[in-house]
């Protein structure tokens, strides 16, 4: 599980992450937080990306410099809270197609019920990263990436923002070839399978919908 799950410690990540769990910081702030947490995400997630070199002509000289290597990459948040991840996303890596996947919690039982999913249709030659601010029990990514999984992507990432120990343990175990990156692993989840100490819910502060 070690190799499989990075959890990222720069300053710049932590610092952001501490005005997200504050309970001032309203939805606007809030969003800008989400954004820049995940470029800076992505700058680290995408870090394995092949290059290959090609020649470019500089006003200078002709010189040899790298590019990506025709990797395709798709992002897959999973609604609603995954949008906040998704622009800071796609100004990195413009060239990527966009997936849907709409699962929410029932209240009661805290099981995922899915509601949408719209994915490329090339998705087989595709590299998938799949983004959610939260992970908690893991049952919303671990179905998330059931459902992916059917249509054969070239490989998988979990991109999350906070991780709490169950969540990460459910994933591991449900799709140990899935590589999961968040900005902090939390305590616990508490009896209504929240983050502890978490920030809450990411949807209703990313709408502004509470
Ligand atoms: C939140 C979050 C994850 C899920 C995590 O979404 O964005 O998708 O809960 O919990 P889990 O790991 O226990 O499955 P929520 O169901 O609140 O839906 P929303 O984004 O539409 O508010
Ligand atoms: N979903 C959230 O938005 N927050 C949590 O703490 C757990 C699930």
């Amino acid at each position: 599980m070690e190799n499989q799950v990075t959890i990222f410690n720069h300053p710049l990540i932590q610092h952001k992450l501490t005005y997200m769990r504050d309970e001032k910081t309203g939805s606007k702030l809030f969003r800008e937080l989400v954004s820049e947490v995940s470029m800076l995400m992505c700058y680290e997630a995408t870090r394995d990306l092949p290059l290959k070199e090609v020649e470019v002509k500089t006003p200078i000289k002709t010189t040899k410099s790298k590019v990506i290597a025709g990797r395709k990459l798709a992002f897959v948040p999973i609604l609603r809270a995954g949008l906040g991840m998704l622009d800071a996303m796609l100004e990195m890596v413009p060239a990527a197609k966009v997936g849907h996947i709409g699962l929410y919690r029932d209240e009661k039982t805290h099981e995922p019920v899915e509601y949408y999913n719209k994915l490329p249709v090339d998705i087989a030659e595709r590299d998938v990263f799949v983004l959610d601010p939260m992970l908690a029990t893991g049952g919303s990514a671990v179905d998330a990436i059931n459902i992916i999984k059917k249509s054969k992507p070239r490989s998988i990432k979990f991109l999350c923002i906070i991780a709490a120990p169950e969540g990460i343990k459910e994933l591991t175990e449900a799709h140990p070839d899935v590589q999961v990156y968040c900005a902090a692993k939390d305590e616990c989840l508490d009896k209504n399978c929240y983050i502890v100490p978490g920030l809450g819910d990411a949807g209703d502060r990313i709408f502004g919908t509470k």
